[in-house]
């Protein structure tokens, strides 16, 4: 595992969007793993800024996002599709048909998971993944359970997502309660991993993800298991470390 410390939030967003640039200029067709959140979006800024100065081209980048909103539609301003959208593709030269997004609208959803499971199959994992941090040690939607679930899969949020992610909604009560979400083992078959995490809210859940046991009840334990694990975390989130 590889752990850089940076000063701020704007300090992690550049280092990652350094990271994520590096792999676009050195592998211009690569599949990267994209994520949601707050975390992201900061890094989402400083990638476009490197199109905008002509550093880095996407035009034959693929991705494949981690997860999406069970019942919600692309055009829905909740959505991650729309998410992604609107807070990187739209500003760079993605090809769009290269756009990955599980399809939240489809209501079979072992059969909406089993084809974006093959789809990434296809691409042999991601080249480089990134991540954000729940505050119970989530990644992508894999909560905390009794075990691990390995593929793309229809999950129930917890309520501690819920409660954390309802500042996006309305209210709690509009929070989907399912989600579909890449699964352990199609996040670890990625080449790279690249998690980042800021605020001091994460402190105490980053130590135990990193230096914990590696448990189920802790998803993101299983990144230390990663043979290429990348870590970007401001100072306040690595404080206890
Ligand atoms: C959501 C997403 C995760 C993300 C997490 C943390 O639940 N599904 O992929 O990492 O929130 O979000 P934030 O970066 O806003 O703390």
């Amino acid at each position: 595992m590889r752990l850089y410390c940076t000063k701020d939030y704007q300090k992690m967003s550049r280092k990652a969007a350094g990271i994520i640039g590096a792999q676009v200029v050195l592998k211009p067709d690569s599949v990267l793993g994209l994520a949601t959140g707050s975390t992201p979006i900061g890094t989402y800024e400083y990638l476009i800024k490197g199109y905008q100065n002509k550093d880095l081209d996407f035009s034959e980048i693929t991705t494949v996002n981690l997860d999406e909103y069970k019942g919600l539609s692309r055009e829905n301003d909740q959505s991650y599709y729309y998410f992604m959208y609107h807070h990187l593709f739209k500003d760079i030269n993605i090809n769009m048909e290269r756009v990955n997004i599980p399809d939240g609208t489809k209501e079979d959803g072992d059969a909406e998971c089993a084809r974006y499971e093959s789809l990434i199959e296809q691409y042999g994992g991601a080249d480089l993944q990134l991540l954000g941090l729940g505050h119970n040690g989530h990644i992508g939607f894999n909560e905390p359970a009794d075990e691990f679930v390995k593929n793309t899969h229809c999950v129930a949020l917890t309520e501690s997502t819920i409660e954390a992610n309802k500042r996006f909604f309305t209210s709690a009560d509009d929070v989907p309660r399912h989600a579909y979400t890449m699964g352990i083992n199609t996040i670890m078959k990625a080449k790279k991993i690249l998690l980042i995490v800021s605020g001091e809210d994460k402190a105490e859940i980053l130590k135990k993800s990193l230096f914990g046991p590696v448990t189920s009840q802790v998803p993101a334990s299983i990144l230390q298991l990663h043979k290429d694990l990348v870590v970007v975390a401001d100072e306040a989130a690595m404080s206890l470390i």
